[in-house]
């Protein structure tokens, strides 16, 4: 790409991150604090690629992940993450069978062949089915119907699971073995797409198509609508977020749990983390607000030498000492944040923690050096902050910008005419009794003692679907990147110029001596 040399006098007013961020060493800015420097570009914004890499085998097709929030991230939240080629961290405030849960969710949901359909048995009844669907929150209501050796008994069509069949068994209303299509898994050969593709295209009608082995035994299920999104993606400029398998990513937070002498309770997260390990997780996050501690860095440590080939996202800091320490104990992804959050109060808690674009360039440098990366987490509200953070991390993590998505955790409620979800820090005293006490340093098991919650509970307004608040966030970043001529990520870093702003100039960069009529989102 032909690039015009750099002009002196912009040089004296728009610097490179390493002449910038050292020269205000003795303040903390922010995202607000600075803006960016156009400079001569080639690249049209709708041409810019927007993959990051965050550990060898943890690779996103977008830079920005949903925060491990029990208002934010569930199943339901990460697979749209992901579908979008980016990331979701399920939370941990919820007990460990239901987070496994949470993530085979997340894994099994749209591939090319569900390997592990929910399936039920003749003696069920329907009702019971109907039940499950509402409790499990399932999409469909199309079962395959298997005897108790596993054995393909016939499919269970979404006609008759009604309420007006409720007490009916399910041996009395299932489509029998015999009428149901099914294929080998033999058959399937080395392209199992193409030739699901191939079989619905020859039987118009028919959604769903069952594998079989030769004892025909279940062993997955093929759905038209999978195959029809799959042949979608592959012309979407930004892909899912996919395995090897072809499974959406999912990612997971743990806990650096202790037991009832205040010691790190290996046992406890070497078992979690082996589950979560068979359910296909692709990283874990050692969530806590203190990363740069003893018990994280043990915990971190212990993980990387037990499953060596795990991505470990571990945080949070806001020091290149932090950054070393975490690195130096095997995790290869770090957060970086420490109050920066919408919903966070540590700051005014505790009295720590560092504005968020000085701790980033400090937390960057140190982490090149450790051949890691790092995470831009909270205080993220516009697409702009997005590009300020990228100039220096590989990713961003947002919690409030989804909160308010159909896709996040919790129920809608109406207040003065207006419809808000529930918000609130993994600090706050709500989230803390649910479990997240131990992110904060705090004896979870002891209600006697007072939590000092640094977090607050809050509002947030509904959103739209997580694919039109990503399309905006997306649509912004790539305006960014065509304004600063870098066609990848990687570019946004070395490229980027800033200056820092006054609060004047800050009011200038918002709507301003106008009535706002329309937003434009
Ligand atoms: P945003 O700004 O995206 O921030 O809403 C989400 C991030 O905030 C962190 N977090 C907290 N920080 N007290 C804190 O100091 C809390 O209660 C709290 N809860 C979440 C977390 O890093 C998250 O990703």
């Amino acid at each position: 790409m032909a690039t015009k040399a750099p002009n002196p006098l912009d040089s004296q007013f728009y610097k490179s991150a390493d002449d910038f961020f050292p020269a205000y060493s003795n303040i903390g800015l922010t995202y607000d604090d600075v803006t960016l420097a156009t400079l001569y570009s080639e690249i049209l914004p709708r041409d810019t690629q927007l993959h990051t890499t965050l550990a060898d085998a943890l690779q996103l097709n977008i830079p920005i992940i949903s925060s491990d929030m029990d208002t934010v991230t569930e199943s339901r939240m990460a697979i749209a993450m992901a579908l979008n080629g980016g990331l979701g961290l399920i939370h941990y405030n919820m007990p460990e069978r239901q987070q496994l849960s949470e993530v085979s969710r997340v894994k099994n949901n749209v591939h090319g062949l569900i390997q592990d359909p929910i399936k039920v048995t003749p003696d069920q009844h329907i009702g019971e089915i109907l039940d499950q669907i509402e409790k499990r929150r399932f999409a469909f209501s199309t079962f395959p119907v298997v005897d108790g050796e596993g054995k393909l008994a016939g499919l269970l069509s979404s006609h008759v699971v009604k309420p007006r069949y409720a007490k009916r068994k399910i041996a009395e209303a299932l489509t029998p073995r015999a009428q149901v299509h099914t294929i080998t898994k033999k058959e399937l050969g080395s392209d199992p797409i193409a030739r699901a593709d191939k079989f619905f295209n020859e039987h118009p009608g028919i959604h769903k198509l069952l594998v079989v082995d030769d004892k025909d035994r279940l062993h997955g299920l093929f759905t038209l609508s999978d195959i029809e999104r799959i042949n979608a993606e592959r012309n979407a400029q930004f892909k899912p977020a996919r395995d090897s398998h072809f499974r959406l990513l999912c990612g997971a937070a743990v806990s650096a749990t202790r037991n009832a002498f205040g010691e790190l309770d290996r046992e406890r997260i070497l078992a979690h983390v082996t589950g979560l390990v068979e359910r296909g997780v692709d990283a874990v996050a050692v969530s806590t607000a203190h990363g740069h501690s003893k018990g994280v860095g043990e915990t971190v440590r212990m993980l990387h030498q037990e499953f060596p080939k795990l991505p470990i996202i571990a945080g949070n800091v806001t020091s290149a000492a932090g950054i070393e320490f975490l690195a130096d104990c095997g995790a290869n992804v770090i957060k970086v944040g420490q109050g920066p959050g919408s919903i966070c109060t540590t700051r005014i808690v505790a009295g720590v923690g560092i504005p968020q674009l000085t701790a980033l360039y400090i937390t960057s440098r140190a982490a090149k050096k450790k051949h890691v990366t790092i995470l831009a987490d909270g205080g993220i509200t516009k697409s702009g902050d997005i590009v300020k953070a990228l100039t220096l991390a590989e990713a961003v993590i947002c919690g409030g910008i989804f909160a308010g998505c159909p896709e996040a955790p919790g129920e809608i409620l109406e207040l003065g005419g207006k419809l808000y979800k529930q918000y609130r820090g993994m600090g706050s005293l709500a989230a803390m009794k649910s479990g997240s006490a131990a992110r904060y340093g705090h004896a979870a098991a002891d209600p006697a003692r007072k939590l000092a919650p640094e977090g607050v509970e809050a509002l947030k307004e509904v959103s739209p679907s997580v694919d039109r608040v990503l399309a905006q966030l997306i649509g912004g970043i790539q305006s960014g990147m065509g304004y600063l001529g870098a066609p990848d990520l990687s570019t946004v870093r070395t490229r980027a110029r800033f200056i820092r702003v006054t609060p004047a100039a800050q009011k200038e960069a918002t709507p301003h001596d106008v009535v706002e009529w329309k937003t434009g989102s």
